[in-house]
């Protein structure tokens, strides 16, 4: 596919997944513009990759419509739309602090939304584009503990879905992602300890993206994947 004059947006991209599939799509000739909510790492992103930087809080409702705006007055209009960005967050559900399950709803599942709802109508409008959200293969089981970052990421699953039937006949593809396990600082973000020698690393899941991203004649729906090491 010819990748150059393809304009992408990633969210959450100043570390894990998100930063490695910006130096993957850049290395394969996307244009690519990154975007993260702490304004010394989008800088640092920024220096790493070549790649412009925008401050956003995906959380932020407004703040999602203003940076497309503002990202295509700048560059372009957008071909794709990476929702990378997510939190984690594990525990007892009756010990979660209320405005925990909040941010992570705000982040994980409306930030998705909302972004995905500032970028379509101008693919809709050019017939053509393609939006990608990193889901989680806790998408797919439930288990304990991961109550609330479960219910974001199945709500994904449902709006993914509902939005790929929806968004395909207008010449938009809307995929989803579903990794396991991947080495990236998520965890620790939270406070959580976790073994992630068996992990597959962000640049494996970065690889999966592009991937998805270049076969532009298809849709790829629900791609689950996990390293071979996480089957003990
Ligand atoms: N790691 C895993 O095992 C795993 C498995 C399945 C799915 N995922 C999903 O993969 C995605 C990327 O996670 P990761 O593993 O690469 O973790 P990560 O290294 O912690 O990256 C998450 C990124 O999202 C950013 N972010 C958090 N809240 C944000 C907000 N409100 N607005 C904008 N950016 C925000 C973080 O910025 P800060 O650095 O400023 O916090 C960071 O750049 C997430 O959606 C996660 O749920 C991860």
């Amino acid at each position: 596919m010819e990748t150059s004059n393809r304009l992408v947006l990633i969210t959450g991209a100043t570390s894990g997944i998100g930063l490695a599939t910006v130096s993957t799509l850049k290395k394969n000739g996307f244009q690519v513009v990154l975007t993260g909510r702490n304004p010394e790492k989008v800088d640092k992103a920024c220096a790493e990759t070549d790649c412009p930087g925008y401050v956003l809080d995906v959380a932020r409702e407004q703040d999602c419509l203003a940076t497309v705006r503002q990202v295509e007055k700048d560059h372009g209009p957008l071909w794709g739309l990476i929702n990378n960005a997510g939190i984690w967050l594990e525990g007892d559900f009756e010990d979660y602090a209320p405005e925990d399950i909040r941010q992570v709803l705000e982040t994980n599942t409306l930030g998705t939304m909302m972004m995905t709802h500032a970028v379509l109508p101008g693919m809709i409008e050019r017939g053509r584009g393609t939006v990608l959200n990193v889901i989680s293969t806790g998408a797919l089981y439930t288990r304990k503990n991961i109550s609330v970052y479960s219910a974001s990421k199945w709500a994904l699953r449902g709006f993914t879905g509902c939005l790929e039937a929806e968004c395909a006949p207008k010449g938009v593809r809307v995929m989803g992602f579903y990794p396991g396990k991947v080495s990236s600082s998520m965890y620790e973000t939270a406070g959580v300890p976790r073994d992630l020698d068996i992990a597959m690393t962000p640049e494996q899941a970065a690889h999966m993206i592009d991937c998805m991203l270049q076969d532009e004649k298809n849709v790829w729906g629900q791609l689950s994947a996990r390293s071979l090491n996480d089957y003990v």
